[in-house]
């Protein structure tokens, strides 16, 4: 299969989230004070587990890096864990030497309107991110642009689809903030990790059929540089 883009199918999930480990690390070995966008979700605990293992035989190793938010949910229930908590808890609090900083999305703040707009002009003001790591929804949505989100989409505050609020076990009508697909698209690279058979109709989808606003993960094939780390299950329906 000839492709346009970096695409890796390695065997398992363990493996595809050491590649995407791999490549977080490159990044800051290259550029130390590099900006390095978070997805959160399941597919990136493992990620998040290997990156301070390997901060551990290299103390020191994020130092000068920043780390910027993708997502933000608006918590309507008592359960709903936030994404800067949870980057804290399994990720960056582990992080021995540190790191320079960490731009999060405030949902306490006044407006949301103006937070993802303040969250915005801080990643611009730092010039932008260098390596942009994503997940994939089911449904094909990158951070929280759903289906239907424009292309030059910026940070904002964004209803869920109900397919993503049935399955995170939200509440009806929850919302978020994201970085827009405009947003994503600035970073000067993008790595996007899938694992596991849910995933296959989405990455299919991604792949095979053109660009399209019904599958915002689709906008990421025609990055100039971009990555898309990929385990056996989630390649199901590609190879
Ligand atoms: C979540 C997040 C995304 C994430 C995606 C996949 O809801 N908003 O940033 O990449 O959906 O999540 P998971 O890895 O849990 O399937």
């Amino acid at each position: 299969m000839v492709v346009p883009f970096n695409l890796s199918v390695v065997k398992d999930s363990n493996k595809a989230e050491r590649a995407l480990a791999k490549a977080v690390v490159n990044q800051v070995l290259k550029k130390r004070d590099s900006l390095i966008g978070l997805a959160t979700g399941q597919t990136m605990v493992g990620v998040y587990q290997t990156l301070v293992e390997e901060e551990k035989k290299n103390i020191g190793l994020f130092e000068d890096t920043v780390f910027v938010q993708l997502d933000e949910i608006i918590p309507k229930a008592e359960t709903d864990r936030l994404f800067s908590k949870e980057l804290q808890e399994i990720f960056l609090n582990h992080l021995e030497g540190g790191y320079d900083s960490f731009l999060s999305i405030d949902i306490l703040a006044q407006s949301l309107n103006d937070e993802a707009l303040r969250h915005w002009l801080s990643i611009k003001r730092l010039g932008g991110i260098d390596l942009q790591i994503l997940g994939i929804g089911v449904n094909g949505h990158i951070g929280y642009n759903e289906p239907g989100s424009d292309l030059n989409s910026t940070c904002r505050v964004v209803k869920l689809a109900d397919e993503t609020i049935k399955r995170s076990g939200y509440q009806a009508n929850t919302m978020g903030i994201t970085l827009g697909i405009g947003d994503i698209l600035a970073a000067e690279k993008i790595a996007l990790l899938a694992t596991g058979s849910s995933k296959a109709k989405a990455i299919e989808k991604t792949l095979r059929l053109p660009v399209s606003t019904d599958n915002p993960a689709s906008h990421i094939i025609n990055h100039k540089e971009v990555e898309i780390i990929l385990d056996q299950n989630a390649a199901g329906l590609i190879i």
